[in-house]
């Protein structure tokens, strides 16, 4: 088992800093959004509108379920992919899931113009969103990390920190 594996709310940067993390262990980068967009030819904001929050989810059990067996990787996640105890379950087995951890403040302000590309945010207040979440969050992952006035490259760093590297 070698695999990192990037959980958190829409803002937190899982994608940013998996890239980065990837690069920086040489291991492949995963983004599970990206499987399910290529998969279906359709950004996730089309498959909201066109087949619901629920086809979804759907999809993103699937991708979960594809990539688990896979090592060498590092994986960015869906913000909501702990909303279904299968996919906490088998990333948990997958390798180290870590919990990229910020306030409503600063999520805000990494999601400044981003609601476009965030369906929920157009009908969900991200406060309402995490305190569903939070406690979803903290149960699926390993380790967390406290992202606020962390650079990419810093959050990174811990991340390697706590693997040892
Ligand atoms: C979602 C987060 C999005 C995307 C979809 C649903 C969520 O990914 O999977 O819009 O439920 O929090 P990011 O966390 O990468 O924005």
């Amino acid at each position: 088992m070698n695999a990192i594996i990037l959980i958190g709310m829409m803002g937190s940067g899982k994608t940013s800093v998996g890239k980065r993390l990837a690069q920086r262990l040489a291991f492949k980068h995963i983004d599970t959004d990206h499987i399910i967009e290529e998969t279906q030819g359709l950004s996730i904001a089309r498959i909201f509108d066109a087949h619901g929050e629920s086809k979804f989810r759907e999809l993103e059990e699937n991708v979960v379920d594809k990539i688990s067996k896979l090592s060498n990787v590092v994986v960015s996640t869906g913000g909501g992919i702990i909303l279904n105890p299968v996919n906490t379950l088998r990333l948990k087995e997958m390798g180290t899931v870590i919990y990229l951890k910020g306030s409503i403040a600063q999520l805000e302000q990494n999601l400044k113009e981003a609601s476009d590309t965030r369906p929920l945010l157009k009908t969900h207040a991200l406060a309402v969103i995490l305190q569903v979440r939070a406690a979803l969050y903290e149960h699926a992952a390993h380790f967390c990390i406290e992202i606020d006035g962390l650079t990419i490259d810093e959050i990174a760093t811990e991340i390697l920190k706590i693997q040892g590297l």
